[in-house]
């Protein structure tokens, strides 16, 4: 499956196992306990017999800490135990999935060029917690190639000691590997750089991951899109050498009755146009097509899932440059289905190729629209670098969307979309204008998509502007650059749909 740019989308295999097996490279077992006195769960007998003292106050004396996430390396008595600390309170999916990324971040950090075999042995016996727990082991495991040379392969093997078997077994390991698969290409995808990553050739990787599957792959270039009417897209990409592209994927299993849309802003590089960004702002924007990739990676992982639902995934993909073809502020475009926008600033380009999708989209008769776009500066202002905003056509709608997350283990906070705000994108020389005034701006944006999306469509939106690139340090699961937010939820939120 893993086309040029996604080759390092590597997953591991997969088995659960009733106890560990002997000549493995390294087996997590947990801390539990107080941080006086921790506790080990899983170790295997045969490790447990081999120390000369018992391991619970080797681990002690070693600094092993219950506290989530907390690693320490044990000597090595047989099998190289990593005691990682599965928290104080109630031991939760996204905290298993949390430790084990921190465990699995440890381990593949000393791999060097040999290719592992990793034992998760943590106790888990529901079909969550295994899930949770292989979810956390892959996408803590990644780490992104250098451009140009062989992709890693550092964990090849995980087994998880588990007394779950059966179908829902084998249904956890799909899951598993399907969801954290489609993050790995997600982060892939936003890790390449916009000389490797432009509009043609990230329609060109969605055609090579969807080989093989049922979905459907329609792609409009530049002549198609300017003959059927999707000025905002046109006037975006314009400015660029590389010419803008809408892709739509179908998946459309016999008998599904919702039918979810779902739109991703692809901006490749978003320099901010003839508002050019700072060198400091514009240094991270080869993310800005964040959007596009968790859309297009949740809907791979849908089909692969075979989920009981009608999903039409649309990402609009364009570069956002300043030259003498560039939109200009106070240019007034015509959209796809003749809205008109006053252009207020050309680096508020996000919101304008979303408009057209999504007023494309009308024409599928959805259920439920969820877009997902790096669009707003304001929404890191407001919820940081961890935490999404997520604004709605109703609460009702709103509920769905945090239920598919709080089970997913991404995290979303509301914000409203109030009157006098929508107000505030007034125009004197169009139907409405891109922006309005600085404060708000996440709640604007929210304002001016939803003008597209029609009062009486149910319709969710979901501003990955933080979480979607991590530019400090790794923590958890989660490594330095692309992360791939929403991609879990989007997949969580297609099997709730399913009837
Ligand atoms: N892509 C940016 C938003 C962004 C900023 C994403 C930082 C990730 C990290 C977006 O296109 C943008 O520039 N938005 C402007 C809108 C403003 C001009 C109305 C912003 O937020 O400043
Ligand atoms: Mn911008
Ligand atoms: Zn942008």
């Amino acid at each position: 499956m893993p086309s040029t740019l996604t080759a390092g989308a590597i997953v591991p295999t997969v088995d659960l196992v009733a106890r560990a097996p002997k000549d493995t490279d390294y087996v997590v077992v947990g801390v539990t306990g107080s941080s006086e006195q921790p506790t080990l769960v899983g170790v295997p007998s045969e490790v447990d017999k081999a120390s000369p003292a018992p391991l619970a106050q080797i681990a002690r004396d070693l600094g092993a800490k219950p506290e989530a996430g907390k690693v320490c390396i044990l000597p090595r008595f047989g099998s190289q135990l990593v005691a990682v600390g599965l928290g104080i309170d109630e031991l939760t999916p996204e905290q298993l999935r949390r430790s084990c990324g921190n465990a699995l971040r440890e381990i593949a950090g000393r791999a060097g060029d040999s290719s592992l075999h990793v034992v998760l042995s943590l106790e888990t016996a529901e079909s969550e917690l295994v899930r949770a727990a292989i979810e956390g082991a892959v996408l803590g495991a990644y780490t992104f190639t250098k451009v140009g040379s062989q992709p890693k392969r550092p964990i090849e093997k995980i087994s998880v000691v588990t007394s779950l078997g059966g179908a829902p077994a084998k249904q956890a390991v799909a899951d598993a590997l399907a969801i954290s698969q489609a993050v790995l290409v997600a982060r892939e995808w936003i890790n390449a750089p916009a000389n490797l990553l432009y509009p043609e050739s990230f329609a060109d990787e969605v055609r090579q991951i969807t080989k093989g599957t049922k979905l459907e792959v329609e792609v409009l270039d530049e002549k198609q899109l300017a003959k059927e009417g999707y000025g905002g897209i046109m006037a975006v990409g314009g400015g660029s050498e590389r010419a803008p592209r809408l892709v739509r994927v179908e998946h459309k299993p016999r008998g599904a009755k919702n039918h979810l849309v779902l739109v991703g802003k692809g901006i490749t590089f978003d320099t901010g146009g003839l508002n050019l960004k700072p060198a400091d702002g514009m240094y991270t924007m080869k993310c800005d097509m964040s959007g596009a990739a968790a859309v297009l990676a949740a809907t791979r992982a849908i089909a692969e899932l075979g989920l009981s639902v009608h999903v039409t995934t649309y990402a609009s993909m364009a570069e956002n440059m300043p030259s003498g073809s560039s939109y200009r502020p106070s240019d007034v475009i015509t959209m796809y289905g003749g809205t008109t926008v006053e252009n207020v600033n050309s680096d508020a380009e996000g919101r304008i190729v979303m408009a057209d999708a999504l007023a494309r989209s009308q024409a599928d008769k959805p259920d439920l629209v969820v877009d997902v776009a790096t669009l707003t500066g304001a929404c890191m202002v407001a919820l940081g670098n961890r935490i999404a905003g997520l604004m709605s056509s109703d609460d009702a709608t709103a509920d769905i969307l945090l239920d598919a997350a709080e089970t997913a283990g991404e995290d979303f906070w509301q914000l409203p979309i109030p009157e006098h705000i929508r107000k505030g994108l007034e125009s004197k020389v169009a139907d409405l204008k891109s922006s309005g005034s600085r404060m708000g701006g996440a709640m604007a944006a929210a304002a001016f998509l939803q003008h597209f999306v029609g009062e009486d469509t149910a319709w969710a939106h979901l501003d990955i502007a933080g979480p979607a690139f991590n530019d400090e340090a790794p923590y958890d699961y989660v490594p330095t650059g692309g992360t791939g937010h929403a991609v879990r939820t989007l997949v969580e939120l297609a099997r709730s749909l399913q009837d």
